[in-house]
């Protein structure tokens, strides 16, 4: 349809700064203190839809960060699509790793974005791939082609677990009705090899104290003698892995999804170098469980990982000191049919087992999330798939990603919607990280190949 793609050429500049200036306002749902921001990215989210056409926008309060609701319904009778974004982000720290200002975009080029990409904090992560929809919403409109009704979800508390977007969701069941769920937040295999996310991992997320003496204590006159909370807190961790880097938690692996010789083969044609790999992030080696590929240990298989530790003397010079007490932030992430629940049950039971009598232990769970699959033989995947393979010139394969996005099995409990995980952005792109960034390229494909998947999808629906 040459008509929307004139309509996205003549509009490039415009469409790129209209998502600059959403990316300059730092939505930081992790910290308090960027509260006024949050709000503000809401409002402006809110105009952008009815700037692009819906017919309806508003600010729907919630127990936490506001729901951004849009719609434009052209005919009751035509299926509608509901589309689920976020407007916040990751905190941008460790700023001094940025090489521009996380809240001031730029293009810059490099090897793998000749055509530049965006950097910024959210550019990808998903202000970047949320906005896309807001643009292609804009190139129907405006070139008398949205063939179905619409309907928007951009929350603003993904990155903090989505709390209180269960509750929000079961009040206003019939407001987000919809016959499927269209989201981009995720990526495909490469520029050159597009894929569709059909399984998300799950996850269970706790932290843990470790208490040895009542006070931090001279490690001299005490050292020996006592529990050093530190090193018992590693020593626990360290026997969480067993020599294959099994997870040693009795009963982790009871509900683990076994896929059989024929899908893990189907997986294995997915394209992947792992000198490639191992080259962008500067490993000699790669690490995990025994038996099974790169590819499957970051996504058909569950995990526990530490993602942060602290404890003790960490400032200047030395200090000689057996610390008090020890912590560490660990999140295990889970594959289908394993419950976030249970294993966050396991854990903490296992933990307070393990520790020796000369500590005090204590686990906090924190948010969870289900995992996710998504079937490939439905008009929806199918919609998707002609989309891509039309502006991409390749079919996308179905890929199955390691990250999370909970929301989306709450979307099937509720709604009884399935999710198309309609992602564009790269491995690459260090969301979360610093010098997040979303390709030129990347950013345009979403705009021009989202309405043909409203085309596909329509006319699959009315026949
Ligand atoms: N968009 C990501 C999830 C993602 C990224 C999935 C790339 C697949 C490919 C999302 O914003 C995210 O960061 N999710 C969190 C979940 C959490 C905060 C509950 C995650 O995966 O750590
Ligand atoms: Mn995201
Ligand atoms: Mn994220």
């Amino acid at each position: 349809m040459s008509e929307q793609k004139n309509y996205i050429d003549a509009n490039r500049e415009k469409m790129l700064n209209e998502l600059f200036e959403l990316l300059r306002i730092p939505s930081i749902s992790a910290d308090p203190a960027y509260k006024g921001d949050v709000l503000k990215t809401a409002d402006a989210v809110k105009k952008s839809l009815l700037d692009a056409g819906c017919d309806k926008a508003e600010i729907c309060e919630t127990q936490g960060y506001p729901v951004v609701y849009g719609e434009k319904i052209i005919d009751p009778k035509l299926p509608t699509v509901l589309v689920y974004g976020h407007y916040d982000v990751q905190p941008a720290d460790p700023l001094d790793l940025w090489t521009n200002d996380p809240w001031d975009p730029v293009i810059k080029k490099t090897e793998l974005h000749p055509e530049g990409a965006i950097y910024a904090r959210g550019a990808c992560d998903d202000k970047g791939q949320m906005f896309m929809h807001v643009k292609a919403l804009e190139v129907m409109t405006q070139t008398g082609t949205l063939p179905c009704n619409v309907k928007y979800m951009i929350e603003g508390e993904e990155e903090v677990g989505s709390d209180s977007l269960e509750d929000f969701l079961r009040a206003n069941r019939e407001k987000f009705s919809a016959d499927v769920i269209l989201i981009s937040d995720t990526g495909i295999l490469s520029n050159e090899n597009p894929s569709i996310t059909v399984g998300l991992r799950g996850l269970s997320y706790v932290e843990v104290e470790v208490t040895g003496p009542n006070r931090d204590l001279h490690s001299g006159l005490y050292g020996g003698a006592v529990a050093n909370p530190i090193n018992i807190l590693c020593q626990m961790i360290a026997s969480m892995h067993d020599e294959n880097n099994h997870i040693t938690i009795p009963g982790f692996y009871k509900d683990v999804e076994e896929l059989s010789a024929e899908e893990r083969a189907e997986m294995a044609k997915a394209p992947f170098d792992l000198d490639d790999y191992k080259k962008a992030l500067d490993l000699s080696d790669v690490h995990g469980e025994k038996g099974f590929s790169t590819m499957e240990r970051n996504s058909i298989r569950p995990t526990l990982d530490v993602n942060g530790i602290w404890g003790g003397y960490t400032g200047e010079g030395a200090k000689t000191v057996i610390p008090s007490k020890a912590y560490a932030k660990i999140s295990m992430r889970l594959v289908p049919h394993q419950d976030s629940d249970k294993i966050t049950q396991l854990f903490a039971d296992h933990f307070k087992k393990i520790a020796p009598d000369s500590v005090k232990v204590e686990v906090r769970p924190h948010h969870g999330g289900t995992p996710y699959v998504s079937p490939t033989d439905t008009d929806a995947y199918q919609a998707a798939s002609e989309a891509m393979e039309e502006t991409f010139g390749k079919k996308p394969v179905p890929v199955r990603t390691g990250g999370s996005i909970p929301i989306v099995a709450m979307f099937e409990e509720v709604l009884g919607l399935k999710s198309i995980l309609f992602g564009f952005g790269l491995d690459s792109d260090a969301i979360h990280s610093p010098n997040e960034h979303f390709g030129v390229f990347n950013y345009f494909k979403g705009i021009e190949t989202i309405p043909l998947f409203y085309r596909n999808y329509a006319k699959m629906k009315s026949e």
